[in-house]
């Protein structure tokens, strides 16, 4: 294989985001993640919308709120998150005495980016007697400007905890905060943010394909538009997405979520078939381009050479962490950790 030290890997990380090497492509990749993950007591977490691949060789495939509980907990020297940077920031203010790394530096997100902290600290100065909940899809500096995060898991447990008569900002997911809103009769303020993948789900083409197959019940996230959310037999986050298909009694899902879920829906119930949602024109925009930036090349990269790193400054950590820890508490007392 080409063989780079550590200090060329280390120069090259800034430019790139990610260690722009040529591997032997006879190497057995998933042999030395393994290897790998021994020697350094390592942890690999994976989210559901990352490629096959990498999912077959994480320690733990979960949900945002899943992740976010095994990052706290974990006993490993190295966390290595396959995600995107809000989660291994979440994992980072959650266990900082860790190192975490990801694959590659520059796996964002869309829903984070529509809430730049700056712009939202000056938007809710309008509304000062509103507390903020906020979605955990978001930078740590809008995290820090929050009273709680929750996830599409805990969501409406969250919201429900708060007394009846307290105003609230909900962030930066609109559709989310729509979908809340109907489902615990709050009226929210809402932040206009939204995410590209669950925002091109065509309302025609799925009722269409339900037409085609009149025996699949269609499953949604609940950062999709309200109208495909209205189509939708069962509304949930990616791990209730996963274990309703895993329990429930019919053979067929059309599943509006990104594709990255099937891997693991059709891995848990081979006899079932599940059918990606349609997007809105011919290209795969039902794939997430920052988390399909991580590859299992890149994971091996960054195992091996423990880079890029995430880092973030104390101060800042620790006003993340607050409404985090809020969100956990809330969970817990609702039972919803596992
Ligand atoms: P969950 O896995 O928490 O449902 O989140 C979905 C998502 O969009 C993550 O980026
Ligand atoms: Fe962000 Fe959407 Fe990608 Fe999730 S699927 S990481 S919310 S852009």
């Amino acid at each position: 294989m080409a063989v780079i030290d550590m200090a060329e890997a280390m120069a090259r990380v800034p430019q790139k985001g990610f260690l722009d090497v040529e591997l032997d492509p006879t190497l057995d990749l998933f042999a030395e993640i393994e290897r790998l993950k021994k020697e350094k007591n390592a942890i690999v977490l994976a989210h559901y919308y990352q490629e096959p691949d990498i999912q077959d060789v994480a320690d733990y495939i979960g949900d945002s709120l899943g992740l976010a509980q095994k990052a706290r907990d974990t006993n490993a020297d190295l966390i290595l998150f396959a995600g995107v940077h809000f989660m291994a920031e979440t994992a980072k203010i959650l266990n900082p005495t860790k190192k975490v790394v990801l694959p590659d530096l520059k796996a964002g997100c869309s829903l984070s980016d529509s809430a730049p902290p700056e712009l939202f600290a000056r938007w809710r100065q309008q509304y000062p007697d509103h507390i903020v909940v906020t979605y955990i899809n978001c930078s740590a500096g809008m995290k820090a400007l929050s009273d709680i995060i929750c996830t599409s898991s805990n969501a409406k447990a969250i919201i429900d905890s708060l007394p009846a008569d307290q105003p609230i900002i909900f962030a930066p997911d609109k559709n989310l905060g729509a979908w809340l809103n109907k489902a615990t009769g709050r009226n929210m303020v809402l932040w206009n943010g939204a995410c590209m993948v669950h925002e091109i789900f065509s309302l025609e083409k799925i009722s269409k394909l339900k037409l085609r197959h009149p025996e699949a019940k269609l499953l949604a996230h609940p950062e999709c538009e309200e109208p495909v959310l209205q189509l939708a037999d069962y509304i949930g986050s990616t791990t209730q997405l996963l274990k309703y298909s895993r329990t429930d009694a019919s053979q067929a899902y059309i599943v509006a979520t990104e594709t990255g879920i099937l891997h693991q829906m059709q891995k848990d119930s081979p006899h079932k078939t599940f059918i990606p949602a349609p997007p809105n024109n011919a290209c795969a925009c039902n794939e997430c381009p920052h988390m399909k930036l991580n590859t299992l090349e890149k994971l091996y990269l960054c195992l091996r050479y423990e880079t890029p790193e995430l880092t973030m400054p104390e101060e800042l950590r620790l006003a993340a962490l607050r409404p985090i820890d809020r969100m956990l508490e809330i969970s817990q007392a609702a039972g919803l950790l596992g």
